[in-house]
C-alpha cells in the first residue's frame, strides 16, 4: 500500500511509466522531497515457478508441524520432568529443568506457528501491489460490503482451499496449542471432594490440650478463660498437621449452665463446658479474645465477635455464620471427649453450607 496524493501536485510529465520506475513512481532527480513512489514489481520465484512454490508450501507445513511436536513436547514434559530437577544451561547457570522445558517447547510452538505464517505470507500468498487512498475513518454500509468481499477475496487468494496441506497443518498446531494451557490446570491440585466438610474430631476422640498435649477433664476449664484443644493422636510433627489442626482447633470455655440460653447448646456441652471452632468464620483467622462478663468472643482480624452464650451466633463484625459447636461428654476415665465431628463445614464461608 501506499499513499499517492502528492500526484496530483507533480506535472505528468514528471511521472516516469509503470516500467521503468514502478508504479506511480516519480523522477527524483532534481527534487529530494519528491515521492519516491512504488519500485517495479518483481514477481516472486514462487510466482513463476510451481516447484519452489511447493518448497515453501513444505516449509511452512514443516513450521506447523514442529510447532505440533513442540506442543506435545510441553506436555510430556510437564508430565514427566520433576519440578525439583536442575539443569545447568551457560551462560545463565542452574535453573529448574522443568521451567526451561516448559519455556523452551511453548516459545518453539509459538515460534513456529508465526514463523509458518509469516513465511506463508510473503512466499505464496497473493503479491499484488494495490494503491488505496486515505478517507475518513467513519466506514459506510458500501465499504463495510467491500471490506467482507476483499476479505472473501484474501480467504480466496491465501490458497487455503487449494492447499490441503498447509490447511490441515496450521489447524492442527492451532488447535493442539490450547491444550498446553489445559494441562496446566493440573497445577491447581487434586480436588478437596469432601476433605473441607471433615475434621479429625469423631466419636470418642479425647480432647488433648494445645499446649501440654494432654487429655482435657472438665475440671481443667476454668470459669473466665479460654481453653484451646486439638484431638488426640494430632502430632506437631505430622506431615498434615497444618492442615489438620486449621480445620480441627477448639477453643473450650466453661459457663454457667443457666446463662446458656440455646437450647442445643445446652444439650452439647457438659456441666457448662462448651467447645466451639476456633476458627473465624469470616475469612479464617483463630478467634482468640474472650470476655468473660458477656461470654463474648472476638476474632481480632476483622472484630468479627460471637456471643458464645447463645450458640455462638455473630452479634458483630463480618462473619456471616455462628461457630460450629462439638458435641461433648466426658468418659469412663474422666476425659472430656467429642461425640463426634462437627456438623457443618468450619471456616469461612462455604458453598454447601447447611447453616
Ligand atoms: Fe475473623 Fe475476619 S477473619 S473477622
Amino acid at each position: 500500500m501506499s499513499e499517492t496524493g502528492s500526484h496530483e501536485n507533480v506535472s505528468d510529465e514528471k511521472l516516469p511509466s509503470a516500467q521503468e520506475n514502478g508504479h506511480g513512481a516519480v523522477a527524483t532527480a532534481n527534487d529530494p522531497f519528491a515521492d519516491p513512489g512504488l519500485p517495479p514489481h518483481e514477481p516472486r520465484i514462487q510466482d513463476i515457478d510451481e516447484q519452489a512454490a511447493k518448497r515453501s508450501e513444505r516449509v511452512v507445513a514443516m513450521l506447523f508441524t514442529v510447532s505440533m511436536l513442540a506442543t506435545l513436547g510441553f506436555i510430556a514434559s510437564f508430565v514427566t520432568v520433576p519440578v525439583d530437577k536442575y539443569v545447568h544451561i551457560w551462560p545463565i547457570g542452574n535453573i529448574g529443568a522443568l521451567n526451561f522445558a516448559l519455556g523452551m517447547t511453548l516459545g518453539v510452538a509459538l515460534f513456529c506457528i508465526g514463523a509458518g505464517a509469516v513465511h506463508w505470507a510473503r512466499t505464496l500468498m497473493s503479491d499484488h501491489e494495490m494503491v488505496d487512498e486515505r478517507h475518513p475513518v467513519a466506514a459506510e454500509q458500501e465499504t463495510r460490503a467491500k471490506v467482507m468481499e476483499d476479505f472473501q477475496e484474501g480467504a480466496k487468494e491465501s490458497a487455503l482451499g487449494r492447499r490441503p496441506l498447509i490447511r490441515k497443518t496450521m489447524f492442527g498446531a492451532l488447535a493442539l496449542l490450547p491444550l498446553s494451557g489445559v494441562v496446566l490446570l493440573r497445577d491447581l491440585g487434586p480436588l478437596p471432594e469432601d476433605k473441607l466438610e471433615h475434621t479429625l474430631w469423631a466419636k470418642g476422640k479425647l480432647l488433648v490440650n494445645e499446649n501440654t498435649h494432654e487429655p482435657l477433664r472438665p475440671e481443667d476449664i476454668s470459669v473466665g478463660s479460654l481453653t484451646f484443644a486439638m484431638p488426640e493422636g494430632l502430632e506437631e510433627d505430622d506431615e498434615e498437621f497444618q492442615k489438620e489442626i486449621a480445620k480441627a482447633a477448639l477453643m473450650l470455655v466453661r459457663l454457667e449452665p443457666e446463662d446458656i440460653k440455646d437450647k442445643r447448646e445446652l444439650d452439647w456441652s457438659h456441666e457448662g463446658i462448651v467447645a466451639y471452632s476456633k476458627i473465624c468464620t469470616h475469612v479464617g483467622c483463630p478467634v482468640s479474645l474472650y470476655e468473660q462478663q458477656t461470654h463474648h468472643v472476638l476474632c481480632p482480624c476483622h472484630q468479627s465477635t460471637f456471643d458464645l452464650s447463645d450458640g455462638a451466633r455473630v452479634i458483630f463484625g463480618p462473619a456471616g455464620h455462628a461457630l460450629p459447636q462439638l458435641k461433648i461428654s466426658v468418659n469412663n476415665d474422666g476425659f472430656l471427649e467429642a461425640q463426634g465431628d462437627f456438623e457443618e463445614p468450619v471456616g469461612p464461608a462455604y458453598w454447601e453450607r447447611r447453616a
